[in-house]
């Protein structure tokens, strides 16, 4: 297949599966989901991101319709389906369905699936970014499905020619991107904002934690602020689909650039590790 997607046992071509619109997540957004990428028919991290999912479902209370082994397996068996095995993999658990009203309904939840082609962004290429102040709620550990503020916030990066919006709280502290983390490097030290409620614990961040201690490089998971990001020696984005990305300028000005020899490292020690985990 080209471009699949699931729906509670239903499979089909992506652009003719259809969706009860009593899916509580076309009233609430009511579930959560993960996004991780494919190689070689390998699914990378299939446990860490299956982890999350249930945590973030347990947060919500939403039962997962199946066991994490279970759905490992479906995942594994729909992705032999595809034409190709270089993928996005796409999953979402929405709270059941009934007619609209807040209190939770009766039976259990949906699962949904999508896989679409595509390919890793291993790119080195700096990027600009754009800062924002972050309005969203306190609960950004868990990967729901209420998207809107990110959403708004990655279309402002768009329309400016920027890759990513850095989302900063009232005060300065800067939590992370619409759509990824993010980290600087100042005086030979990574500094990532604390897995707390205000960040996804991202696992492409554990991975570039994990690629420090590997390089020896310190990792200090304390709040930064955004004078602190103007201010840093390199910034680093990271996210399943784009796992280490570097940042050349913050809202039009100049910034980071300044340990290509860190992020080189880096960048190497991540990538790597992503193509001999989906060699063939
Ligand atoms: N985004 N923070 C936010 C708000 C995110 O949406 C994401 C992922 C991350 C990085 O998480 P991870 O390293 O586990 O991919 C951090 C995905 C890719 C998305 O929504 O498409």
């Amino acid at each position: 297949m080209k471009e699949l997607g699931y729906y509670n046992g239903t499979i089909g071509e992506l652009s003719e599966m259809m969706i009860p619109m009593a899916d509580r997540v076309c009233w609430f957004g009511d579930g959560v989901y993960e996004a991780q990428l494919c190689r070689n028919y390998h699914i990378f991290t299939l446990d860490e991101h299956v982890d999350r999912l249930f945590r973030s479902a347990a947060l919500l209370k939403i039962e997962v319709p199946m066991t994490k082994e279970e759905l490992k397996r479906l995942l594994n068996e729909l992705v032999q389906k595809m034409d190709t095995g270089d993928l996005m993999l796409y999953y979402q658990v929405t709270r059941g369905s009934g007619k609209r009203n807040h209190a939770f309904p009766k039976g259990p939840a949906n699962l949904w699936v999508t896989l679409t082609p595509k390919t890793l962004n291993d790119s080195t290429e700096p990027v600009s970014l754009i800062t924002d102040e972050d309005t969203r709620f306190l609960h950004c550990n868990i990967k729901t499905l209420n998207l809107i503020p990110s959403v708004m916030a990655n279309q402002k990066a768009v329309e400016a020619g920027c890759y990513e919006c850095v989302f900063y709280r009232a005060g300065g502290r800067i939590t992370e991107c619409s759509h990824s983390n993010v980290h600087i490097i100042k005086d030979g030290t990574l500094y990532t904002a604390p897995t707390d409620h205000l960040i996804l614990a991202g696992i492409a961040r554990a991975h570039l934690i994990k690629a420090c201690k590997k390089l020896g490089i310190p990792v200090s998971e304390t709040p930064f602020t955004l004078d602190d990001l103007q201010n840093a020696d390199e910034i680093i984005t990271t996210s399943s689909t784009n796992p280490c990305i570097r940042a050349c300028k913050v809202d039009g000005k100049d910034a980071g650039m300044k340990r290509e020899d860190l992020f080189m490292a880096l960048h190497k020690e991540i990538i790597g590790e992503f193509l001999s985990d989906t060699a063939e």
